[in-house]
């Protein structure tokens, strides 16, 4: 497995997982006719839009093995207004297809992302994650990142969708400069 830039060509397989990891990370948050009715022809655009995007300080990442895309993160500077964006890079998204799950891709994933922001000369990374999403709590627990205190209410819908309104937490690492 090995974790690249992600292309125009990804943004299918990209949306495909997106789909399927909301199926089934937010079984038990989202109502069932909300799950049913995510369109993976509209987020394949929302990725292809994303990807091919002239705005280097957004990136997205894919892990692939022998099977295609297993695996997306994607990255920014922070645009949470109690944190600078010169300083502070946030994960955006990070999904891995749940037959892939377990595997380690999510961690592989995760310290690629770790790399870019220190290389971007980045202090702190942080994250928003839904705060009834046990798992991938738990998944950035054992990667040594910490709540912030910080929590809000958001829809929980991808760019352009209406979602229903859930409570997400932040989380934040320190970066290890000059790494
Ligand atoms: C959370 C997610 C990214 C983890 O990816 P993954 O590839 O399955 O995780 P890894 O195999 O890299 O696991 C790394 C470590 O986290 C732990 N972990 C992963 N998922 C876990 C879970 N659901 N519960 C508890 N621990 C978990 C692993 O046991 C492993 O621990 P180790 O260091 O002891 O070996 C993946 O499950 C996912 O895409 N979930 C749905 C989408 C989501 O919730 N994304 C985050 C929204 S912000």
């Amino acid at each position: 497995m090995s974790v690249r830039l992600a292309t125009a060509e990804d943004a299918a397989a990209i949306a495909g997982i997106h789909v399927r990891t909301w199926r089934a990370a937010y079984r038990d948050i989202l109502p069932p006719a909300t799950l049913a009715a995510l369109d993976e022809s509209r987020r394949a655009q929302l990725w292809r839009c994303r990807v091919t995007a002239p705005d280097p300080r957004h990136r997205v990442l894919v892990a692939v093995d022998g099977a295609g895309v297993v695996g997306f993160l994607y990255l920014g500077p922070t645009g949470d207004p109690d944190d600078d964006a010169d300083a502070v890079g946030q994960v955006l998204a990070l999904h891995v297809d749940p037959d892939a799950g377990g595997r380690g891709i999510g961690r592989a994933l995760l310290r690629r992302a770790v790399d870019e922001f220190t290389r971007s000369g980045y202090r702190t990374a942080t994250l928003w994650v839904v705060e009834g999403n046990v798992g991938a709590r738990r998944f950035y627990e054992r990667a040594g990142w910490s709540t912030d205190g910080a929590s809000r209410r958001e829809p929980l819908a991808a760019e352009g969708e209406t979602g229903e309104l859930v409570t997400v937490v932040r989380y934040r690492v320190g970066l290890v400069p000059g790494v």
